[in-house]
């Protein structure tokens, strides 16, 4: 059997709920392999997923099809029913994660600024006050579901109120981002398919209602930023483009840092000794929760596509071909992380992970995601003693090809 090619798949549901174990055993045999129940490559290593994202010539981020469910558009047209709701909307677009450059340069720079540190350091106080009002929410009972009363709340909450959407509460845009996280696990039923689809028509509807406001009345929000940005100075941007910045807005933002927190509550309720260091010693807590960001990394994979015939790691790689950079493995490559496997707060080289992805797609969120958990995990320290996951507590990683995410995480505590 050629190494460079897996025994099982990566993507089966099994190994993608429970994947540490393939993970080591195929990156000894090779890093790079083709997945062949997928017809896909994929990448475990570090430094080989370090040098694939900077080689912008050979690996392209245009592989939009994926992000519709693996079906390509020649599939929806043939779907009478699917192709009656697609065509009440718009069409998707490249605009940032997967667009190349110099598009992509284009628009990144339209949104760089609404998340650069001056910005976030600005939404501190809310992201505080929000944090302190969802715990009030379940102090005195002793115990809570982390996931649904604490983890979805707050990052859905901040992106809804940055975006400035007047129109859809928080329960429509959990909804909406459930529709589009579901497209990305490439596991839909054609009857999910179809809800999903209506959900996206409904956020685009919606959105495109408030964007119209925007442009009879500014406010202090991303959407009235788009609607009167101008691209590269030149033409503003049509409602497609608008439509796919928000929607990776909310979505990347979402469902990522939901897990992050998640996974990041379920790690000090499992290692007391690191909680107690951070409520001994607040000032661990940035390190702490790159700690949490290796450990987790909630966009475990994410794909490119190849531009031409070339090499990496020994492994050719065809033109056209699909390739899933794993973050989540390279996370946790014992040649970069010593004890991958252990959660280490005060790990020296841990901002060198790549949870939040290198190079010219690099997380346009990372400072916003940082400043929730950064934030969560203080007031949690200071207000909350004796974390613990409760015995009967099962815990399930839904299998996704991109996302891993707690879908509950009971949790048992005491009052500080
Ligand atoms: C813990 C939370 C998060 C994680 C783990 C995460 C992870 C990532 C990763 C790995 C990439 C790189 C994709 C690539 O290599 O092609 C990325 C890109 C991106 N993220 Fe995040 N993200 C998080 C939070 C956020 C937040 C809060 C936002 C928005 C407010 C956001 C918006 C985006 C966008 C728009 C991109 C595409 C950037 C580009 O292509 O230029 N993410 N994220």
């Amino acid at each position: 059997m050629n190494n460079a090619v897996s025994e099982k798949s990566l993507f089966e549901p099994t190994t993608l709920v429970d994947p540490f174990d393939f993970y080591e055993e195929q990156r000894s045999k090779s890093p790079v392999f083709l997945d062949e129940a997928t017809g896909t490559y994929v990448v475990l290593d570090y430094d080989l997923i370090t040098e694939a994202v900077g080689r912008l010539d050979d690996f392209s981020n245009q592989f939009d099809v994926r992000l519709s469910g693996g079906q390509d558009e020649s599939d929806i047209e043939k779907d009478e029913e699917m192709q009656a709701i697609v065509s009440q909307g718009w069409p998707a677009v490249s605009t940032l994660l997967t667009a190349d450059q110099p598009r992509h340069t284009s628009f990144r720079k339209l949104v760089n600024s609404a998340f650069a540190m001056p910005k976030v350091n600005k939404l501190e106080d809310s992201i505080r006050a929000m944090s302190n009002q969802l715990i009030d929410g379940f102090i005195d009972k002793g115990e809570c579901e982390f996931v649904s009363e604490y983890a979805i709340p707050m990052p859905v909450k901040t992106i809804a109120g940055q975006l400035g959407l007047d129109r859809a509460d928080a329960d429509t845009v959990k909804r909406w981002t459930n529709a589009f996280v579901d497209r990305l696990s490439g596991m839909m039923t054609r009857e999910r398919q179809l809800a999903a689809e209506r959900e996206v028509l409904d956020f685009q509807l919606t959105l495109k209602a408030n964007m119209d406001d925007r442009r009879k009345e500014a406010r202090d929000d991303i959407l009235s930023d788009l609607v009167n940005a101008k691209l590269d100075g030149e033409r503003p941007l049509d409602d497609a483009e608008s439509l796919s910045i928000i929607q990776q807005l909310m979505v990347a933002g979402n469902e990522t840092t939901t897990a992050a927190l998640a996974e990041g509550l379920r790690l000090f309720a499992t290692n007391p000794e690191e909680y107690k260091k951070i409520q001994a010693d607040p000032s661990l807590i940035p390190n702490a929760v790159e700690e949490v960001l290796r450990m987790s990394s909630g966009s475990s994979g994410i794909w490119r596509v190849m531009h031409r015939d070339a090499e990496l790691g020994g492994v050719m790689l065809p033109k056209g071909a699909m390739v899933m950079l794993r973050y989540h493995a390279a996370n946790r490559d014992p040649k970069q992380f010593e004890n991958p496997n252990s959660f280490q707060i005060e790990r020296k080289n841990v901002r060198t992970h790549l949870a939040f992805g290198k190079g010219i797609h690099m997380c346009v969120g990372n400072m916003l995601s940082r400043k929730e958990m950064a934030v969560s995990f203080q007031q949690f320290a200071q207000r909350i003693d004796n974390l613990s996951v409760a015995t009967d507590a099962e815990l399930v990683y839904p299998p996704n090809m991109m996302l891993r995410g707690l879908s509950a995480l009971p949790l048992k505590f005491s009052k500080r």
